[in-house]
């Protein structure tokens, strides 16, 4: 109790108290005044002593506890965690930036190579161009292009859509095209059109975060089902829609993510014969076919959707700007009405300026070349990413090339974590997302997403072999640890 004594709060500082206390306590420890599985006091009895509330001394503990300072023994207290576990520490920094991950977000720190983030760096925008085509929709509709636009989407942007989708070998009529604000409001038009709260939605396992979010703020409640190299687990799939009668499948068949897999045609097939059989709407999130660079099988699942089973959502965030805020859907009739329903009352209708101009942008053609150029600085970083996993990622890091797209999906030796190696990484100015956020509950996992969207083809290497060193480091350090771990047995 005596070391706790020194303990000074400051009431007027504007910190919150058990954030003061929770790094008072947490220098404490660093500093080794209160030793490796020594008890804390109870928590009754230091609010007492430093005149706070119980609930103050208890979320400083939580925190302690959440960042792997101390452990709890129910029935017994909370102790200092062993100098073993002191590398499964979370430093402050990486403790930051795991929670802003778990909502979506990275902090950029300045000289941090950023493998975290899938948004396109700005200067590939094409902004001559769009200021170019957002001149002339001005100069041409006037106040029209500010007024409300029909909630379906302006209608030569549609039938530009119409023309746009042959290259996906997607052949459809405007009325199926449904303009959106994104693919991410794609998401939630389609769950607030079709689910109700304690529906059942298949997701891939591990499957885009923005999703988990949406179908989590719906009330429904999701069902993993394997993704590996060939594409969904079927049999498991099978199963699920027998037992659990789920109301929709969200996918992503080409360059999924996190993993960067895609299905193979074989796996397309069976699965839209599934959905065929059993009368189910599957969703297929294209954010990212078009970064095409090693396989001729990346055929849309819309391309081969002859029951109109699919909705397809397209996002154009990675391929051309992710703030023009536009995408669209491929709807089958069948729901058609709901989604429009849905879409109006989320916000009347997308940007009328932004349709118009990105209408003239399509009929002009320059997308083309915009799209053979991103492909081209894509599969640059790429190739440097592939080249540089393969040669500097310690043994026994599992690691499967893709054939396009812009992430890498990276294991760590069975039992490892990547949430621990982030600690380790961004001290090495590398960040990451740890794989544990791509799934529906908090998992510790041992992959992580590395993304090259964000990051020059200099940095790539370099990048990798900071990470290596670190992964190697990592192993290292843990294996001495595990030497010193206790051997199970069987009770046999
Ligand atoms: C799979 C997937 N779907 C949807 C989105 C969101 O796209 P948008 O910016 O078009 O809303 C992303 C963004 O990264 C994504 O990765």
């Amino acid at each position: 109790m005596e070391k706790f004594k020194s303990i000074k709060l400051n009431r007027n500082s504007g910190e919150h108290l058990y954030t003061q206390l929770y790094n008072s306590i947490k220098q404490l420890i660093m500093d080794e005044d209160i030793k490796a599985n020594e008890k804390l006091p109870p928590i009754r009895k230091l609010a007492e002593l430093l005149s706070l509330n119980n609930i103050t001394v208890v979320k400083a503990y939580s925190l302690l506890e959440e960042k792997n300072y101390v452990y709890k023994k129910i029935g017994s207290g909370t102790f200092v965690s062993s100098v073993e576990e002191e590398f499964h520490r979370l430093d402050d920094e990486a403790y930051e930036d795991m929670r802003l991950m778990d909502r979506g977000q990275i902090e950029v720190r300045e000289n941090v190579i950023n493998f975290a983030s899938a948004t396109p760096t700005p200067e590939l925008f094409p902004v001559g161009d769009f200021k170019e085509v957002l001149n002339e929709v001005l100069d041409r509709d006037k106040g029209l292009a500010f007024g409300y636009q029909e909630s379906k989407g302006y209608f030569p942007l549609r039938e530009c859509i119409v023309e746009y989708l042959k290259i996906y070998k997607i052949s459809t009529l405007v009325e199926n095209i449904q303009i959106i604000s994104g693919a991410q409001q794609g998401i939630d038009v389609i769950s607030k059109a079709l689910l109700r709260h304690g529906d059942t939605v298949i997701v891939e396992s591990p499957t885009y975060t923005g999703a988990i979010a949406t179908f989590e703020s719906r009330g429904a409640k999701m069902l993993q089902v394997p993704v590996s190299k060939e594409g969904i687990d079927l049999n498991v799939l099978e199963g699920y829609i027998e037992r659990y009668k789920p109301k929709l499948i969200y996918t992503m068949p080409n360059f999924q993510n996190p993993t960067g897999y895609s299905y193979s045609r074989r796996a397309k097939k069976e699965l839209l014969d599934l959905a065929y059989r059993k009368g189910l709407i599957v969703i297929e999130d294209d954010y990212s076919t078009d970064l095409n660079f090693y396989t001729d099988e990346n055929a849309t699942l819309k391309s081969m959707d002859s029951n109109e089973n699919v909705i397809y959502i397209k996002s154009f965030s990675k391929i051309f700007m992710p703030g023009l805020r536009l995408g669209f859907l491929v709807v089958p009739r069948s729901v058609n009405n709901e989604i429009l329903m849905a879409k109006q009352a989320s916000d009347i209708s997308t940007s009328g300026l932004i349709q118009r101009a990105f209408d003239l942008y399509l009929r002009k053609g320059i997308w083309r070349r915009h799209i053979s150029y991103m492909k081209k600085i894509y599969k640059e970083r790429f190739d440097i990413m592939s080249q540089s996993l393969e040669e500097y990622l310690p043994e026994a890091t599992i690691f499967v090339k893709p054939a396009g797209g812009i992430n890498f999906w990276i294991g760590l030796v069975d039992g490892f974590s990547a949430k621990e190696l982030y600690s380790q990484s961004i001290n090495a100015d590398i960040a990451f997302i740890p794989g544990g956020v791509f799934y529906p509950q908090e998992v510790d996992s041992n992959f992580l997403r590395l993304s090259i969207a964000d990051v020059y083809p200099d940095d790539i290497k370099i990048g990798i072999q900071r990470l290596s060193q670190a992964i190697t480091k990592y192993y290292q350090r843990n294996s001495i640890r595990s030497q010193k771990k206790s051997i199970y047995r069987p009770i046999l």
